[in-house]
Parts: C-alpha cells; structure tokens; sequence
C-alpha cells in the first residue's frame, strides 16, 4: 500500500488553478523529491495535501484513507507532518521548547523523542536552553524539522528544506534526511537543489506549470539528458 498517493489533484488561489490534475505516489520506503522551475506549483501541491489550499478536484489519500481537503490538525493526528520554507520557529523560545511545542497533542512522555532529536542533531543539545532565533539558518531548519520528529510522523513533507542555507549546512541536512528515511520514515520533499536530491531520493516528479511533466526512478532522471538540460542546469 502506498503511504501517500496523489490522484489528478486541482487547486489553486482565488478564480486561477494552479495545479491542474497532478498524481504522484509516495511509498512507505520512499524518499520522493520533486523538482521543477520557480512557480511550477510544487509548494502549492504540498500545500493542498496537507490542507491548507483545498483541492478542488481530485484526491490524496493518506495510509489507506481518503483525507482529501482535511484540515492539517487532523492530519497531524493521523501522521502527517508539514515542514514549510518558512521554517516557523518560535525566535523567543528555546530550542527544547519549540520541540516540546512540536508534540503539545501528545499524550506522551517526550524526553525519549527530545533525545532522539538530540541525537540526530547534536548542536540543538548544546544549545537547547538559547532562543531559537538566535541559532543559524541551518540549525533552525533543524529545529523545525525536529519539531516534526517530535510526532513520530508516518510521512514527512518538505519544502526546501536547504533553501537560504550555506552549502555545507544543505549537505548536512540532506544527509540528515537520508537518515530520518533509514530510520522508517517516508519523505516526500521539494527541493532546488536538483541534483543532489535526485542522487538521495528513490523517485522524483517533475512538475511544470501545475502539470506532471516527467517521472521515475531518481537515478534514471539523473542520468537523462534532457532532464540535464531543462532541469539540472547541463
Ligand atoms: N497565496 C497565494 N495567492 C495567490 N497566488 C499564489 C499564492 N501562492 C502562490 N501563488 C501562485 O501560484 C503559483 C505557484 O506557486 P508555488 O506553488 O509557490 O510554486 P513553486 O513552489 O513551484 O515555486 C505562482 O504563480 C504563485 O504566484
Ligand atoms: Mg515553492
């Protein structure tokens, strides 16, 4: 059973569409990138999975369910987490209470999942009692991916997660996306870092003005010439 599978999906921002039927497929394995020009509709796309644009047409169904056009507070329940570009960490809290805010619907003992995301990003440990807004970009996307780590989440959704950020701190992150996926976590992630998330992921989509345009295997799509051309700049 696919984790999450997308089918012809229509949405979009007052009378314009956006997305004009778009299908993808995530499965419980999978590290699933997609990538495409600036405005092709990517951020929208995960944007209308996870509830916050209403699909008009079209479905997502998410483990087995149909959850088209649920509100992202029940998605979140359900195991679905949302990482967007804009990071939304709390600047004035501390690092240790962002990642305590991340799992308030829990019913849990969270200082084995605080651990767990200490152990996967050892510089929030040291820095756990200072504001989060005073960490670096790439230490506040870790925050804000911890955050979501902090639910225990059946998918895990992206958006740019190494945008802003120096090279070195986007192939860290990168390499920790690999990691959370070894550790049972399918991904489905944006980024404009084509080819290095193509050499990460399992499959990629591309997406061009709100439409599948290609797909397949990410190494397959790595190794093609016209997506070198069009898509990964030669
Ligand atoms: N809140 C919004 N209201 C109206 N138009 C929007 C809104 N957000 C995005 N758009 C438009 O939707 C199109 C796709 O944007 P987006 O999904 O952000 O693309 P991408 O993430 O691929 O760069 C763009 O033309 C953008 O201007
Ligand atoms: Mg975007």
């Amino acid at each position: 059973m696919s984790t999450l599978l997308v089918r012809d999906l229509v949405a979009g921002y007052g009378g314009l569409d956006i997305l004009h039927g778009v299908s993808i497929d995530v499965g419980p394995d999978e590290i699933v990138t997609i990538i495409g020009p600036n405005g092709a509709g990517k951020s929208t796309l995960l944007k209308s999975i996870f509830g916050l644009v209403p699909p008009r047409a079209g479905s997502v169904t998410f483990m087995g369910k149909d959850v088209t056009g649920e509100r992202p507070n029940r998605l979140v329940h359900q195991g679905m987490c949302f990482v967007p570009q804009n990071r939304n960490v709390f600047p004035r809290l501390t690092v240790e209470e962002n990642l305590q805010l991340g799992a308030y619907i829990l019913n849990a003992d969270l200082r084995e999942r605080i651990a767990r995301v200490y152990d996967l990003f050892p510089p929030l440990k040291e820095k756990r009692r200072q504001p989060a807004g005073t960490l670096s970009g790439g230490q506040q996307q870790m925050v804000a991916i911890g955050r979501a780590l902090m639910l225990d989440p059946k998918l895990l959704l992206l958006d740019e997660p190494t945008a802003g950020l120096s090279p070195a701190f986007a192939r860290l992150i990168l390499e920790k996306v690999v990691e959370i996926n070894a550790a049972g976590v399918p991904i489905l992630m944006i980024e404009q870092n084509a080819k290095a998330a193509l050499a990460m992921s399992h499959r990629a989509y591309i997406l061009t003005m709100g439409r599948n345009r290609m797909e397949g295997p990410a190494a397959e799509l790595l190794e093609n010439p016209e997506v070198g051309r069009l898509f990964l700049g030669g």
